[in-house]
């Protein structure tokens, strides 16, 4: 069960997460939030969350799986902008970083685009969608952190954990994600050029040798920078490169 009075008492902000829809279940909150849209029901700020998400969609058409009542798995809701609109993704990924740490003082980073990573293992991640609307075009920004869950399957344990699993105490989701909120207005409100700089100071490959697979084609380089639209900047042995998609492999 999530409190949403607990969630709100926890808020310092102006417009994020003023309208919050929980559902005890559901198969997709960024589902949710879209049919929000569609029906003319969605607000700016609005977050969509649930406690049993049956169907969860990750990024490249992958699964989300999060066990019940122990994570948080919400979506929230934005008018398009488009000069922001390229570094969502960075942002959201700075926001849940920051989110962590001021309320559970727990010392995540980012790996590229938004992977949230504890102790070099995947604890949440970011799924960004656009609906466009005669009037209004939205963006649904779907996040799925790990937060208490204690038990990871087989195949995926050496790559995903939780803050519980790394950190050993259970965490209180509902001022956790206000947190991470009152982090999210906090950066959306600033400058989105500076927001590529503050990414960097969590990235945990900056300046490592990493592979980018996409396809079938795999690319070995150094990850020296994002670019102001979010892309990631590498060296290879003969040239400098921008890669927008793939899936990044720490070497
Ligand atoms: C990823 O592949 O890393 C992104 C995972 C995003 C999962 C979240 S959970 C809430 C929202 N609803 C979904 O169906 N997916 C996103």
């Amino acid at each position: 069960m999530i409190f949403t009075n607990l969630i709100q008492t926890n808020l310092k902000t102006s417009w994020v997460g003023k309208n919050i829809e929980y559902y005890s279940f559901t198969d997709s909150t960024n589902d949710d939030a879209c049919e929000l849209i569609l029906n003319n029901e969605a607000e700016e700020g609005m977050i969509i969350i649930t406690d049993y998400q049956k169907k969860g969609r990750g990024r490249r058409n992958n699964k989300w799986l999060s066990s019940p009542g122990e994570n948080l798995t919400f979506s929230l809701i934005l008018k398009k902008d488009v000069k922001k609109l390229p570094l969502l993704s960075i942002l959201s990924g700075i926001a849940v970083v920051k989110g962590i740490k001021q309320f559970a003082n727990i010392e995540c980073n980012l790996k590229w685009p938004n992977d949230i990573m504890l102790n070099n293992k995947k604890i949440g991640g970011i799924l960004i969608e656009t609906k466009n609307m005669d009037t209004d075009s939205y963006v649904i920004i779907g996040i799925g952190l790990n937060v208490n869950q204690q038990e990871i399957s087989q195949e995926l344990v050496s790559i995903a954990s939780s803050l519980r699993i790394e950190n050993s105490n259970p965490i209180q989701r509902e001022p956790l994600l206000a947190f991470i909120l009152n982090e999210f207005e906090k950066l959306y409100n600033t400058n989105s050029e500076q927001w590529p700089i503050l990414w960097k100071k969590y990235c945990n490959h900056l300046n490592k040798e990493i592979t980018f697979h996409k396809d079938d084609t795999a690319l070995t380089g150094y990850f020296i920078n994002i670019d102001n639209h979010g892309n990631a900047i590498i060296n290879t042995d003969s040239e400098q490169i921008s890669v927008s998609t793939g899936i990044l492999e720490i070497l």
